[in-house]
């Protein structure tokens, strides 16, 4: 087999090794069914122990209470940008946009076609390079959404932002959904396309509180009512049946790794000796304040669009894929999600180490 490289895609990204080797050998035949992963009906036993066996695992790890339900949805997080106020913002309210980089600011746009918005708060000033420290409130809003990773710029919220108890608070966790403990009771919903931190892309997780679900009008496309999916344990259509599989077996390998405290620890300890390097070296600067850093995508330049160019030419050959940066930040990113493994952060370090020295007067 070719050698895997160190990949820090940013999506859809590395996945745990025994998960892919599981997925390989059920791909012939799901067990002693004989019948592949692949080629099993939704509606059979077979399938329906996945999906159960994946739902109870989501709960269980995620800590999700009895009056949430958990829907495996299509269309990616970019088709909740626009469910989400088809659903609860009418005409005659307002929905509250904590925005803090492109992901937010494209929800927000898209809750824009069916009702007013308001900016709650914004960190477009400093092209999106911190998290804000105060947010303000529309009166009664339908609800408030925030993003708690922001992917392209490599800030994550430290905890929940301050958003008042009585709002109601949607939360896009694609990037960093599982990756450390979260207060699902504090949130109305929560959701995440699944190829960051979950699995492959082709589901995205959605979270949801019960009584949201009937808030919806009834007047849209069926394929569009949350209710749907929820009477139809996200079978009205055919699911994502080896996305939602996969998933299960991450869920599995985070439980086994100690659970989502387990992975934040982890987590933490990756990020830290990136962000540590970062910080005493003279070549590379993070693009985030220190006080917004993300622990899953660590952006950094070195201030010379030409250098940093060079740095991702001279990695990619010696085997790291995936660091040049978003074209609205330039330089270079290094995603390290759940799956990550420490060794190839240790990895990226020595080499970024020796670029540096290599480079002395750059
Ligand atoms: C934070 C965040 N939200 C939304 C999206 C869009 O997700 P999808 O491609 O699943 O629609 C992404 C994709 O990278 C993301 O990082």
């Amino acid at each position: 087999m070719t050698q895997r490289i160190w990949n820090f895609s940013a999506g859809p990204a590395v996945l745990p090794e025994s998960v892919l080797e599981e997925a390989r050998d059920n791909l012939l035949s799901l067990g002693s069914t004989g019948i592949g992963i692949l080629e099993h009906s939704h509606r059979g036993k077979a399938f329906v122990a996945v999906y159960e066996e994946t739902e109870a695992l989501v709960r269980k790890v995620g800590g999700v209470p009895d009056n949430y339900r958990v829907l495996f949805l299509q269309g990616g997080a970019s088709t909740q940008f626009f469910q989400i106020p088809m659903n609860f913002l009418s005409q005659d309210r307002t929905a509250d946009y904590l925005v803090t980089g492109s992901w937010s600011e494209k929800a927000e746009e898209e809750a824009r076609r069916f009702g007013q918005t308001y900016i709650s708060c914004s960190s477009s000033d400093r092209n999106y390079s911190y998290i804000p420290a105060t947010c303000t409130f529309s009166p009664n809003p339908a609800y408030a959404h925030y993003t708690s990773n922001n992917t392209i710029f490599g800030t994550q919220w430290p905890g929940l932002p301050p958003v008042p108890k009585e709002i109601d608070l949607i939360c896009d966790a694609s990037s960093d959904i599982f990756s450390r403990p979260i207060d699902v009771a504090r949130h109305a919903m929560i959701y995440a396309g699944a190829q960051k931190n979950l699995g492959p892309s082709g589901v995205t997780l959605v979270i949801i509180r019960d009584d949201l679900i009937e808030k919806g009008p009834k007047n849209i496309p069926t394929m569009l009512q949350y209710r749907t999916h929820a009477k139809n344990d996200s079978m009205y259509n055919t699911p994502p049946t080896f996305a939602i599989y996969l998933v299960g077996l991450v869920l599995k390998w985070i439980e086994r790794d100690g659970g989502l405290s387990g992975i934040a620890e982890r987590n933490q300890r990756k990020a830290a000796k990136l962000y540590s390097f970062l910080d005493q070296s003279k070549l590379f600067k993070p693009t985030a304040d220190a006080n917004s850093r993300s622990l899953m995508n660590v952006t950094f330049v070195t201030g010379n669009a030409d250098l940093d160019a060079k740095v991702c030419s001279a990695a990619s050959k010696a085997g790291f894929d995936g660091l040049k940066g978003h074209r609205s930040v330039g330089g270079m990113r290094a995603s390290i999600y759940n799956a990550f493994p420490e060794a190839g952060v240790d990895a990226l370090v020595e080499f970024l180490k020796n670029f540096e020295a290599a480079n002395p007067s750059a």
